[in-house]
């Protein structure tokens, strides 16, 4: 499907993830023909620049992220014609009112019919404002024929109460089904992945409870450290950074009852559902049920780093949680009992973003004699890097005798034709031009996020972490001896 004809408003038009995924993004849906022509992207950011110069920025920006190759000279150049650029102050209603005159402008040149997209990617200390500027000056509002949307990025709130005055806000101006709360871990390949893994086959849905399942792992481990953001990752922490927001995303579509379509309401209640069935976290299940951490020195793959506390903008006294795992408990009839172990964390060992469903032993009727290497099945859902699907089932070891072990039965997505999967952006910008949200995150869903981890952030805010990991580890021990003590072992380990 190709969208309307329509303008993007794009708010930190000068900031790093503008340059580095939103105009690659839009360039190669662009390129490839999911784009109408009239398309037209309308930068503002404080940096005085203009239009010329905000284009060959913007080129050189693609070139970076996506390679010399992948960026055809006369596609770009018709692109960049749709490129427009405002210097503009957040916080200074003459410049609202300018804006408004320009797109007026523009839209008159490239026939947009008035469709609007504001997207702000700028920092989420501005959001209220923007939102609210927004509001006020009427530019919110649907002008002429066409729509006003608005993307809002991650995070989306610090806390249960700023997400809700920021919900609020949105809902003066904006109506809900024209708001898109970006988590771009749902644009990822596998993690769409999951609804036709689950849903599309008939194999997996009568197992998928507490009858076969034992438990269930959520990883999001990255080798990378805080890469300059000190500033921003001290008010943050990883489960705000990680667990809120992507994590949960994950966790929910694992998690929830099948939904009654494929719908985006219909997606997006089974996701909260479920995440209204997590049992709360109390002092004691933080205490026996929750590990968190902070990386000290150490090496990522045979180089030395600094610890969290030397990372520059960091306070070298710092207790924010580079790392934390959390065990979920759904109190619903398919998963009483199983154990939902999340964790996530900044220089692990590798970079994985994985899902391990762990089916429960008994291998019926092969006796101990017969076993070698043999374990339970495992579903493991590789989200990243390698995009990958792998049954660990029993089979027969070649030979006279019967032996039975473990083999792994894969998907791997590099080995198909179609090249490696589309960047995650490219799915979502499309969608909220197409006005698809299923994979953007509600209100509602935000807010349960919060609701869940705001005891953790609570309980951890009284008492800093210390470093208790090395950078190049697979996180504090006591991770590994919480799993051990239920019979249970991380994946990969
Ligand atoms: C972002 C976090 O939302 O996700 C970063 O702010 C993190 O800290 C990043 O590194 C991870 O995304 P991806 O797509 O690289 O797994």
């Amino acid at each position: 499907d190709i969208p309307e004809p329509c303008t993007v408003i794009l708010f930190g038009a000068s900031g790093d993830l503008a340059g580095r995924k939103l105009i690659p993004s839009l360039f190669r849906l662009f390129q490839e023909g999911h784009l109408p022509a009239e398309f037209t992207v309308v930068g503002v950011s404080l940096t005085p620049m203009g239009n010329e110069e905000f284009r060959a920025r913007m080129r050189i920006a693609a070139t970076q992220a996506l390679g010399a190759n992948r960026v055809d000279e006369a596609a770009w150049n018709v692109f960049a014609r749709g490129l427009y650029y405002m210097t503009l102050d957040v916080s200074s209603a003459q410049d609202y009112a300018r804006l408004g005159g320009l797109l007026g402008q523009v839209e008159a040149e490239r026939r947009t019919r008035s469709n609007r997209l504001f997207y702000l990617a700028v920092s989420p200390t501005l959001f209220g404002e923007v939102v609210e500027r927004l509001g006020t000056s009427g530019l919110s509002r649907p002008h002429a024929s066409g729509w006003s949307r608005i993307v809002v990025e991650k995070p989306f709130g610090t806390d249960l109460s700023s997400a809700r005055r920021l919900n609020t806000r949105l809902r003066r101006y904006f109506d809900e089904g024209h708001i898109y709360r970006m988590d771009h871990y749902l644009g990822k390949e596998m993690v769409q992945n999951l609804l036709v893994l689950r849903f599309a086959n008939r194999i997996f849905e009568p197992l998928w409870s507490r009858q076969y399942i034992d438990h269930v792992q959520v990883t999001c481990a990255e080798p990378l450290g805080v890469e300059g953001r000190g500033g921003y990752y001290e008010h943050a922490g990883v489960v705000r950074d990680m667990i809120q927001n992507h994590v949960f995303q994950v966790l929910s579509l694992i998690a929830m009852e099948p939904p009654t379509s494929l719908e985006p309401e219909a997606v997006r209640d089974a996701k909260v559902r479920v995440l209204e069935t997590a049992r709360p976290f109390t002092p004691e299940r933080i205490q026996a049920e929750c590990v968190r951490g902070q990386y000290g020195p150490g090496l990522i793959a045979g180089t030395r780093v600094c610890g969290y506390r030397q990372e520059p903008g960091v306070s070298p006294t710092s207790g924010v949680e580079t790392y934390a795992m959390l065990t979920m408990r759904f109190d619903n009839p398919r998963w009483a009992g199983v154990p939902f172990y999340v964790r996530s964390g900044k220089r692990l060992k590798e970079r994985a973003t994985e899902v391990v469903v762990q089916f429960k032993e008994g291998r019926g009727l092969f006796g101990s004699e017969q076993r070698e290497r043999l374990s339970a099945n495992q579903l493991l859902i590789r989200i990243q890097p390698h995009e990958s699907v792998t049954l660990r089932v029993a089979m027969k070891a070649p030979g006279r005798a019967v032996r039975v072990r473990d083999m792994d039965m894969s998907y791997v997505y590099s080995s198909t034709q179609e090249g490696p999967p589309p960047e995650a952006y490219e799915r979502l910008l499309l969608d909220s031009m197409l006005g698809v949200s299923t994979l953007y995150t509600r209100e509602d869903m935000v807010e349960r996020a919060w609701e869940l981890v705001m005891p953790v952030l609570d309980a951890w805010s009284k008492e800093g972490a210390e470093p208790n990991y090395a950078a190049g580890s697979w996180g504090p021990e006591e991770a590994s001896r919480l799993l051990d003590s239920h019979g249970h072992t991380w994946h990969g380990r």
